[in-house]
């Protein structure tokens, strides 16, 4: 890992929403291109800055960044902990995209990383994403994460990751194909494969400062309905949204005979519960009196999408 990122200090209190979200990008991005090495062996640098760099809405980190300023949390750990979620992301991207599980040709904006690189490549950039995320948040000498949090934002990212969250979640997915599923097999399957690592990522952040238990409930209560709405909204996009907006092929839903939101409820009674979902996270953050604007307008950035 680069030792020439120097975190400096924390985001600005900007001015508004689109002045914050575009400092945090740029923090997140710059970490990135330092944190990820270009000089793995035998291409795999290659392949894993492919899969990362330049490209998605980092809307994780973002909810990291913002859950962290909630609680005044360090924003070095809080940096740390953002990049770490976008990688277990977007490692988990190349594998679903591979023949073995969605046989996606576009990703991004870009051809697939097995497209690029062939599938054993592809299958060992994710491995080593997913093992550079805990080596991110166990850095030897960072004074903002003493051992503690490095424990606490390793657990809440490794439950989110495995066979309780995202890994666990495209098991179902993949064992689901052509089948009807119950309302809550299907709410089971979603906030496993999706909605897990998103509210780990708000957890992650709050994780960052001394949160009180009535404001991590909150929270958790917030990033557990946003992470579902995420994804019941992913597959509302997959039916109404075309390939170039969506920078993946759409449609794949439906060729792939999965179920979801929409084959279950039908377009506009995915799009209400979607809604529904937003004025649950919402209401959350009002009732525990968690003042939090930077939350407020993520979760309308997260639910109110295009792409
Ligand atoms: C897509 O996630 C895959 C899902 C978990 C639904 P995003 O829509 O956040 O993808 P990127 O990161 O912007 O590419
Ligand atoms: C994927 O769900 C969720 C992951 C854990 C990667 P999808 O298969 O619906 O995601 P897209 O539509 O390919 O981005
Ligand atoms: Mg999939
Ligand atoms: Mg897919
Ligand atoms: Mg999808």
């Amino acid at each position: 890992m680069s030792a020439s990122f120097a975190i400096t200090a924390p985001l600005p209190a900007a001015a508004s929403f689109a002045d914050w979200s575009a400092a945090g990008l740029h923090t997140v991005e710059r970490a990135l291109e330092a944190w990820v090495p270009a000089d793995a062996p035998a291409g795999l640098g290659a392949a894993m800055r492919y899969a990362v760099l330049d490209g998605g809405k980092r809307l994780r980190p973002l909810l990291v960044l913002a859950a962290a300023q909630a609680v005044g949390g360090a924003h070095a750990a809080a940096l740390r902990a953002a990049v770490a979620v976008e990688l277990i992301h977007a490692y988990s991207l190349v594998h679903d995209d591979m023949p073995c599980m969605d046989n996606d040709l576009l990703r991004r904006g870009k051809p697939t990383v097995h497209v690029q690189f062939g599938e054993a490549q592809a299958l060992l950039a994710g491995d080593a994403m997913q093992a550079l995320a805990f080596e991110i948040l166990t850095p030897d000498d960072e004074p903002a994460l003493p051992p503690a949090l490095q424990a606490r934002l390793v657990q809440l990212l490794a439950r989110a990751s495995g066979q309780q969250g995202m890994a666990g979640g495209q098991a179902i997915d993949l064992a689901s194909v052509g089948k009807a599923l119950d309302e809550a097999t299907l709410r089971d399957m979603h906030r496993r494969k999706t909605g897990a690592l998103l509210q780990a990522s708000v957890l992650m952040g709050a994780a960052c400062g001394a949160t009180q238990a009535g404001a991590w409930d909150a929270l958790s209560e917030y990033g557990a309905a946003l992470g579902l709405a995420f994804q019941v909204v992913d597959d509302i996009l997959d039916v109404t949204q075309a390939s170039e907006v969506l920078g993946k092929t759409a449609g794949k839903d439906q060729d792939a005979n999965k179920p979801t939101y929409v084959t279950m409820l039908g377009l506009d009674a995915a799009r209400q519960y979607a809604n529904d979902l937003h004025s649950q996270a919402l209401s959350a953050l009002t009732r525990a009196g968690l003042t939090a604007p930077l939350l407020v307008s993520l979760a309308d950035r997260l639910v109110i999408r295009q792409s």
